[in-house]
């Protein structure tokens, strides 16, 4: 057996502590698993106020931290620490200037927080300086998204003498490159990785300041979160402008799938529902669909197909689309919908009148909410996720473990977790389509329908076929050490 490895996460949001979106999902499971193969694992977040401190036992932990930035700037900091299950260590790093304020990246308004740069380049500069401070032996650390992609290159550059570090392999995870921390080149030296590094390989983007194109470059390997994704995303079509970038990479850039922690979504244990059920006796599940249209004031009927939707509202997840499609598709059969999520204004106020449209059919909660979000996937028929890219997505996963017949664009990873229903076999565990268009939206809507009414023994077998599908975390967090151990080896 190769040695344990200590690993160091560097991250913007973890679940239980602060969640925006799967990346949280991924940070507070992955460590988990990667745990159970023998790691040592430590994740690092920002201390926003919103963090309950009390709630998870928060502990003072380094009192103050000094952390240099560029142009000779130093900020100072305190640390806690709090424990996740397994006992994790999840340190938290203090500023009050940075992050005692409402919101993570933006404000009520949805506009991102100006200071965002330095807030992040902060952020990544002092965690990598608690692991010296620390003298905490370190093989991989290992950022996530665009906030916390400085740290390959401040492992080469600033860093590249600092004995606990200088050994340590970088690694890159993009969940999302949409999202690429694009800014200003003004606010380049407090960043403080000098202009020779401001440049069109590294960090330097029409002339301004891209974290995330960097990260890439610094990195030792990179990897998306499914396999499909990573090919996508070597295309100007998805690429978002890092095609070439990531083409570069040749063999290091890689797709893992994201997995699902069943601790936590699992529809024979799940706390929040009013009943529980299992492949082997469903009769929880009708109990939560009756609870599911009462609470949203939709006609109680088991008989009537649901199809709910948990989302971001963002350009990416389609939701101008499905709204396009919700009209047709409620005026040609009879169908329910439940749709509950936040963030675009002008969606939310489309989708918040919905019910009053249509009485009784649909329902409509802005705002995020753990507990609704489960009872919609326990208490629907379908889930539906209309993306116009989705690097994994993590509710197709939860929707196929609660019998809750996904139906997908197929693209990244919904279309390398959902197996396309075939009609004549009876095969199969969703409904896939490829336009981005409200017609293909109905018409995909439509087959699903038609496959509720006439031929409940497909569907009856594809819900079972569903449930007992695997993707737990233990596959993929294989797949990280692989890429770790071979990050150490391209980096030695
Ligand atoms: P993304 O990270 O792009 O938003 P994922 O499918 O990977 O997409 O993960 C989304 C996660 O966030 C899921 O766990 C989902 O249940 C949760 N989520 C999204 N919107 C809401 C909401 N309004 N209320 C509760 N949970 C939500
Ligand atoms: C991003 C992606 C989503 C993915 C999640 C976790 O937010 O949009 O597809 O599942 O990150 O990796």
């Amino acid at each position: 057996m190769s040695a344990p490895l200590n690993i160091v996460f560097l991250a913007s949001e973890g679940v239980p502590f602060v969640k925006t979106g799967g990346l949280a999902d991924v940070v507070g499971a992955l460590p988990k698993a990667l745990q159970d193969l023998g790691h040592q694992v430590r994740i690092i977040l920002p201390k926003y106020s919103k963090i309950d401190a009390a709630k998870f036992g928060m502990e003072r932990f380094q009192e103050s931290m000094g952390v240099w930035m560029g142009g000779g700037v130093q900020e100072w900091c305190a640390v806690d620490v709090a424990y996740i299950e397994g006992d994790i260590p999840v340190y938290f790093i203090e500023n009050w200037k940075f992050y005692e304020r409402d919101g993570i990246y933006n404000d009520a308004n949805n506009r991102d927080f100006n200071d965002n740069p330095e807030r992040y380049a902060f952020f990544t500069r002092a965690a990598l300086q608690l692991c010296i401070d620390q003298q905490w032996p370190t093989d991989i650390v290992h950022s996530h998204d665009w906030q916390t992609a400085l740290a390959p290159g401040y492992l080469k550059t600033w860093f590249r003498n600092e004995p606990i570090l200088s050994r340590a392999a970088g690694i890159f995870t993009i969940h999302n490159i949409q999202y690429q921390g694009n800014f200003p080149k003004t606010r380049w030296p407090y960043i403080g990785l000098g202009w020779e590094n401001f440049t069109s390989d590294k960090y330097e983007d029409h002339d301004r300041i891209n974290y995330l194109k960097g990260g890439i470059a610094f990195a030792d390997m990179v990897n998306t979160v499914s396999p499909t994704y990573a090919f996508e995303t070597k295309s100007s079509e998805l690429g978002m402008g890092m095609n070439n970038q990531l083409n570069a990479k040749g063999d290091a850039y890689v797709g893992i799938l994201n997995g699902v922690d069943y601790a936590d979504w699992n529809p024979a244990t799940d706390k929040y529902l009013p009943a529980n059920y299992s492949p082997e006796d469903m009769a929880g599940k009708a109990e939560c669909k009756r609870a599911l249209q009462e609470m949203f004031g939709l006609e109680v009927n088991p008989d009537i197909p649901l199809v709910g939707v948990v989302s971001r509202f963002a350009d990416q997840k389609g939701l101008d689309l499905l709204y396009g499609a919700i009209h047709g598709a409620v005026n040609r059969m009879k169908v329910q919908f439940i749709i509950l999520g936040s963030g675009d204004k002008q969606l939310e106020t489309a989708y918040m009148q919905l019910p009053a449209q249509y009485p009784g059919r649909i329902g409509t909660l802005i705002g995020y909410d753990n507990p609704k979000a489960h009872l919609i996937e326990a208490g629907s028929d379908f889930f539906a996720m209309p993306s116009r890219f989705e690097p994994c997505g993590l509710n197709q996963m939860y929707s196929l473990k609660y019998g809750t017949l996904p139906i997908v664009r197929a693209t990244g990873g919904l279309a390398d977790t959902v197996v396309q229903y075939n009609e004549q076999t009876g095969e199969g565990t969703g409904f896939k389509y490829t336009d981005n268009t409200p017609s293909a939206i109905v018409d995909v809507i439509g087959w699903a329908v038609s496959t509720f009414y006439d031929r409940k023994i497909h569907l009856d077998a594809m819900i079972q076929r569903a449930m007992t599908q695997d993707f737990g975390w233990l596959q993929s967090a294989r797949q990280y050490e692989t890429m770790y151990r071979e990050a150490l080896r391209r980096k030695g």
